[in-house]
């Protein structure tokens, strides 16, 4: 049959390579074998359930048909996207220019289709999300990759600005990707000062060409200190403000609602009033996937209006932070008592070990039963689903492995 696929859609793999990977687990674990799976990228309670917030689903039962069989306006309603963007920033009237998408992965995806011609390159900070290479590859984009700080290090803002530089100077345009604040795969966000320097590099920048930071705002409601992320969302706010560079954020409630499945986002560009912007958005949405899904909508429109939620939501994020804390304050301080280096966490559901090889470390890691995803520089640890009680047989394994 691969004679009917064109050529350059031929030998793609067959599977995500991190669903790949959490179906090895799940399989050696059907053979009875003890399986420690540090792969999956949702949460997990302590029994290895998927954790749904309540305060949402008490929400999901009650919405009527009307609320959910309805085509949902094409750019998403006004009132959900206004939501969305109020989430991150609380004083802002509106959603700007904004679409729904399907989770934070159209959005990424919609970017593309906005700001860079075919064959052109985004740029973000490595490591990054597995599924940025194949989102930018769907988009018909190059991903380019300035580092990402090593813990405890600064930003080098002389890399960024060389490869921001470059594809300024040979595109004309720039689009940056920045996972920021609560980093996956890193467990980490940019220190204040290192924000600064993006801010004031981007905006340098922005005089040559148009300058796009778009922020992917997977995690922030799962954070060690939610003060932090609301710094750092305060910071973007300034620079969006500023109006050189053109700032937005891919909103997603996959995480934030644990309503993966329902695949519910935005992209949205809270500071820019623009009616072609706007009008490239719902074309692009309307020729790739027409409308989103009605009831996750529903769901946040509900919520607005239901201040007991709001606060039982506001609750059930600060519980599973808690836990996300216990979680990796276990995992250090295994790795700790292993003689191995901490990966200190700030935020989200990961955490990278820095390591050389981490794809061989990965393969031997699944002779001991034990599954983790390799990333540049490092091995991401899912303390998502990976329970602090667990912590010290992972990190026997992997000393046992670094060994040799
Ligand atoms: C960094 C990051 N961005 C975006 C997403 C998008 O998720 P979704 O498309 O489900 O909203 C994820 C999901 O794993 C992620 O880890």
């Amino acid at each position: 049959m691969s004679a009917h696929l064109i050529p350059s859609r031929r030998g793609l793999p067959a599977d995500d390579p991190i669903f790949a990977l959490h179906a090895e687990a799940l399989a050696l674990a059907a053979t009875g074998r003890p399986v420690l799976d540090a792969t999956v990228g949702a949460l997990l309670d302590e029994a290895g359930q998927l954790v749904v917030l309540e305060s949402i689903m008490g929400l999901w039962r009650q919405l009527t048909a009307l609320e959910v069989a309805p085509y949902a306006p094409i750019a998403g309603d006004p009132a959900y996207l206004r939501a969305l963007v109020q989430r991150h920033w609380p004083r802002l009237p509106g959603a700007g220019s904004a679409c729904a998408t399907p989770g934070g992965g159209g959005a990424l995806s919609l970017s593309l289709r906005m700001f860079l011609e075919p064959g052109q390159a985004v740029l973000t900070a490595g490591p990054c999300w597995a599924a940025y290479p194949t989102i930018a590859a769907e988009g018909g984009v190059r991903l380019a990759t300035a580092p990402w700080p090593a813990a405890g290090a600064p930003l080098d803002a002389a890399a960024w600005r060389a490869s921001a530089e470059a594809l300024l100077a040979s595109q004309g345009r720039l689009l940056v990707w920045f996972n920021d604040p609560c980093h996956n795969p890193t467990g980490r966000s940019l220190a204040p000062a290192d924000r600064a320097a993006l801010a004031a590099l981007l905006t340098d920048l922005a005089e040559r060409g148009p300058v796009t930071l778009l922020l992917d705002l997977a995690y922030p409601d799962y954070a060690r200190d939610p003060s932090e992320v609301a710094a750092a969302l305060a910071d973007y706010e300034r620079l969006g403000e500023a109006g050189r560079v053109l700032v937005g954020g891919a909103l997603s409630l996959s995480k934030a609602f644990t309503l993966y499945g329902a695949r519910a986002g935005a992209l949205a560009f809270p500071w820019c009033q623009d009616r072609d912007l706007q009008a490239a958005l719902v074309t692009a949405a309307r020729g790739l996937w027409s409308n989103c899904a009605r009831a996750p909508q529903s769901v946040v429109l509900r919520l607005l209006r239901d201040g007991k939620a709001q606060a039982h939501l506001a609750a059930e994020h600060r519980h599973w932070s808690e836990i996300l804390e216990d979680r990796a304050l276990a995992l250090d301080a295994a790795l700790e008592a292993e003689g191995l280096a901490a990966a200190p966490w700030q935020g989200g559901f990961f955490v990278t070990l820095a390591l050389d090889d981490s794809a061989g470390i990965c393969a031997r890691l699944k002779a001991e039963g034990v599954f983790a995803v390799p990333v540049q520089g490092g091995l991401r640890v899912g303390i998502c689903g990976l329970r602090a009680a667990d912590a010290p047989r992972f990190a026997q394994a992997l000393r046992r492995v670094l060994e040799g």
